[in-house]
This record gives C-alpha cells, structure tokens and sequence, in this order.
C-alpha cells in the first residue's frame, strides 16, 4: 500500500485536516479539488487511524476518517495530538466511541448523503431477493438455463416492513410506492411525511407477524443491538426474506444462519455483516479470514452479500468528501455545524 508520505500534504492556507483510509482512486482527486476551494491543508493517508499514524494529526485541529474502529484508546490518542474534531465520511457513525470523545472534549461529526444511492441499493437487495438473483446468476455463468428452483414472487402481492423511516426508509418507502407492495413502517418517531403518504406505522410485533419483506434502516444503538434474534425469527412468517443495508449488529448472525438452513427465512440481501470491521474495502483474495458467519451467509444460494457498499455512487462520494471538509471549517470558525452528531 501507498505510504503515507506519498500520498502527499499541500500547502492549502492554515487550516489542516489529516485525513485517513484516503482513497487514491476516487477521493485523493475530490479531497485536492475541496482542499483547494474551502482554504484547507490537507494531510492524506492511506491507511485507517491507528496509533502508530496518529501522529500524521499532530497540529491538525480536526481528523477525517472512515468506518474504521475509533475506540476510547485511540481517540485518546489523537487527544493528545491536539485533534478537537473527528468526522467521518459515512452517516452512520458506531464506529467511533463518541462518549469517551466527548469527555475528552472532542465534537464528532458525520457526513451525510442523499439517500437515493442506498435506497435505490436497497430497492435492488429485495428484488434481487425475491427474484433469486443470485441462484440465476450463478446458473447462466455456468449455462445452466434450467428453470427448477427459481421461481421468483411479485412485489405486488407482498408486504414489506420498514424498520426505520429516517431519510433512507423514507426514500425506500417512495420507491417501492411505485411497486404495489402492502408497506407497513416501524420508527420510535413516526415521520408525518409517511403518515400522509398513507403507510401505516405499527408495532414491531406486526412487522415480524405481517411482512413478507424486512427491510432495515435504523441506525445501531444499545437498544436495538441485535434486534432481529432467534426469538424475532421465531415470530416472523415463514419464508419471510430479511434485507440489512444498515448496520450489521442489528441482526444476530447466528439466528440468521439458523433460520436460512431451517427454511424459516427464504432469502436475505446483506450489504452489512456483524464484525465486517477490517474485512471490507481490502482485497482479501489470498487471505484465511476469522469471520465464521461471512463465510457461512456467503455460501448459501438464498443470500446475497455485498461489501457494506450501497452508498457508493458518484453523488455520495463527491459530497461526504466535500461536506466532511465543510464541517471542519465550520467547526474551525466557530461556526453552526449541521453535522454534528
Ligand atoms: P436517519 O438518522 O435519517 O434515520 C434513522 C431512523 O431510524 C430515524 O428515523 C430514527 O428515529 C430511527 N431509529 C432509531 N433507532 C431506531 C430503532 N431502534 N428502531 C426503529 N427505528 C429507529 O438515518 P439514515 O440516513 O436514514 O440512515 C439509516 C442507517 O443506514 C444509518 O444509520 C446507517 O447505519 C445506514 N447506512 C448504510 C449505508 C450503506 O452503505 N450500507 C450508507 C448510509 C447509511
């Protein structure tokens, strides 16, 4: 990999940010053009945050960083180079232990995208579901045109559970509108936008009883740490199909595996997969890898895995780069930062 010091630091004005996980291939380019604008001197690195790099942020008031792990020991270490401002250039932002950075006195931020690029993701996740996608692909690789066990459902004579009506359930919710699914919504804060819109929202009791589909878009937090567990799966329907473009931990792995080989789950798409932390984004090709679970849900016919990438477009990447920059200005200058978390 690149070393750090060829990535190369410009002198942009005053204001330095370092940046890690810096990718050569499609952010270098954007974090150049953004420095540029906003009057930043930008340290780029390759690598995620670890204590042996931290020292890249010495003078550097605030970090940008990816979904790499942020824990209490590290962000204390970045405290003592000085780094008052860590942002990460993703929405969800469990990575990071942002209680202990708050105690060491450091202001945490995200940078969201438009949700389109997940939803769209999402909409394709449970198509692809349905339709046994992945089963058909590996047949016509292989020329095998037979039709036996592919057997797909329709939209229409479905219902799909939105588990979080945030700014991506809300958008799936709009996108599937079109598909003439029965939608029901699940939130702890009901969104009047999809109340108007005519979605019912219901108790999680009878999203696990009613839905055919599951789809999730709620952040991870303490509280809904493996919300989808072997008691939740007992009460779905059978055959339900579980879609996960939010965040691994949500779903137990071992209850999934379970239920996929006793036939109580008939399909899942996972773009997220509990402890996929230093797995994702590397090319792992030659490697023997620790993750149990990966290796299990990969391997079934019925479940489609993909590498914690739905927010990948050309929108998303050109504005996390450009608003996780934004927000370190605004912090710098005191100024109202939308995206502190
Ligand atoms: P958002 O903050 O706009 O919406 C999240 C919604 O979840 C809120 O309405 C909130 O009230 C609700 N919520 C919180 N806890 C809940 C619970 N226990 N049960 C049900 N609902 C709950 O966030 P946004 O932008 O819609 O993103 C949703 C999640 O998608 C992110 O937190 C992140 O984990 C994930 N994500 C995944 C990406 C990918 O590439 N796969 C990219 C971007 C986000």
């Amino acid at each position: 990999m690149e070393s750090c010091a060829d990535c190369g630091a410009e002198e942009r004005g005053n204001m330095k940010v370092t940046v890690y996980n810096c990718r050569a291939f499609d952010e270098k380019a954007l974090f150049e053009k953004y420095g540029k604008e906003l009057g930043i001197e930008l340290v780029l690195c390759p690598d995620a945050p670890d204590e042996e790099n931290a020292s890249l942020a010495q003078g550097s008031q605030c970090i940008d960083i990816l979904t790499s792990r942020m824990p209490e020991e590290l962000v204390a270490v970045f405290a003592g180079y000085g780094v008052k401002y860590i942002t990460t250039r993703t929405i969800g932002y469990d990575h990071i232990d942002v209680k202990a950075a708050k105690r060491l006195g450091m202001t945490v931020a995200n940078a969201p995208y438009g949700p389109c690029g997940v939803a769209d993701y999402t909409v394709m996740l449970i198509l692809m579901t349905i339709r046994k996608m992945k089963r058909i692909m590996e047949r016509t690789n292989i020329q095998d045109y037979s039709l036996k066990g592919i057997q797909g459902k329709e939209l229409k004579d479905l219902t799909v559970g939105v588990i979080g009506t945030g700014r991506i359930g809300r958008m799936v919710l709009q996108n599937l509108s079109g598909f003439g699914c029965k939608l029901l919504a699940y939130d702890l804060y009901e969104n009047e936008e999809v109340k108007a819109s005519g979605v019912p929202y219901v108790m999680l009791e009878e999203i696990w009883s009613q839905a055919d589909v599951i789809t999730l878009h709620a952040p991870l937090t303490d509280d809904n740490f493996h919300m989808i567990n072997a008691e939740t799966v007992s009460k779905m329907k059978d055959g339900v199909m579980i879609v996960n473009t939010a965040r691994g931990a949500l779903i137990d792995s071992e209850a999934l595996i379970s239920g996929i080989e006793s036939g109580k789950i008939g399909g899942a798409g996972l773009d997220v997969v509990e402890n996929e932390f230093g797995l994702y984004y590397y090319d792992h090709k030659s490697d023997i890898l620790n993750n149990r679970e990966l290796a299990v849900l990969r391997g079934f016919p019925n479940v489609t895995v993909s590498h914690h990438m739905a927010f990948y477009t050309d929108d998303c990447v050109n504005t996390v780069v450009r608003d996780s920059l934004m927000g370190c200005k605004y912090f710098v200058e005191g100024k109202e930062n939308p995206w502190e978390v």
